[in-house]
């Protein structure tokens, strides 16, 4: 672990070192890597959204977890909340897990066709020209399922809380990236992971840092020891 300290010019090495892919993954999955901010009272959105959390850093570190990535794993109702737009590599793919391919509130993004949607064998057709994985019976997408298809691959899961807290319950998150913002927003947003309870063991933490505006970034690993 490195002495958490304050960056005045948060230089690109220590981002890249904080996300540097680990030397061990899984041989039977994907490695799955989870971004989330809260801030200090663990809310997960201002006004809605995450982005009134962020600040540039965050954002600095979030695009350095998709370089590293081979898809973006996401539910719907957060592409639709932060209007996601096609990612700036043009290698990378949006997977969007939902029960039935909604394009209605973000038709541009599916207008791309960088965005697939996964879903249940029973879910109804996506609409023409937009991609599609079926992955489950009925229209749950089974994720156990998903993350063995995607095997030998990285999937940075970008939440929202609802499929964050049912990947991190099903155990197959292995890294968890936070960001705690400077704020205490209090209101109703949900906990950066929420839904059915998880293994409440202790997760390493592998590597954190504060910048110059009082964001701490933490990365834990689920199996690791804290170093
Ligand atoms: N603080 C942060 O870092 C952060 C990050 C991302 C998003 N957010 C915020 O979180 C909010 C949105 O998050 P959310 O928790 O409401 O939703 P979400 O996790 O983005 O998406 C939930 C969607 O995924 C579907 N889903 C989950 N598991 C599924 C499965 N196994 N099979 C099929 N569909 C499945 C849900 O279906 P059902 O409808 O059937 O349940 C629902 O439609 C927004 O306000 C966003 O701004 C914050």
């Amino acid at each position: 672990m490195r002495a958490l300290t304050k960056y005045d010019d948060l230089d690109e090495l220590l981002i890249e070192e904080h996300v540097a892919l680990p030397a061990e993954r899984p041989a039977d999955r994907a490695l799955v890597r989870l971004n989330m901010i809260s801030s200090v009272d663990g809310g997960s959105a201002v006004d809605g959204v995450s982005g009134g959390l962020g600040n540039r850093d965050d954002h600095a570190v979030f695009a350095a977890l998709r370089d590293q990535a081979d898809f973006v794993l996401v539910g719907l109702s957060t592409v639709v909340a932060e209007q996601y737009g096609p990612p700036a590599q043009d290698d990378l793919q949006i997977l969007v897990v939902a029960p039935t391919p909604d394009v209605s509130g973000n038709p541009s993004l599916f207008e791309t066709g960088r965005a697939t949607f996964v879903l249940g064998e029973a879910a109804p057709p996506t609409p023409s020209g937009v991609p599609d994985m079926r992955v489950g019976k009925g229209t749950s997408v089974d994720l156990a399922g998903l993350v063995r298809e995607l095997r030998g691959q990285v999937v940075m899961l970008e939440g929202g809380p609802s499929l964050a807290g049912v990947m991190v319950s099903l155990g197959l998150v292995d890294e968890f990236f936070h960001t705690a913002a400077p704020m205490v927003v209090a209101g109703e947003s949900a906990r950066i992971t929420h839904g059915p309870a998880a293994d409440a063991h202790a997760w390493g933490l592998m590597h954190g840092f504060c910048d110059d505006a009082g964001y701490l970034f933490l990365r834990y690993a689920r199996d690791g020891s804290a170093r």
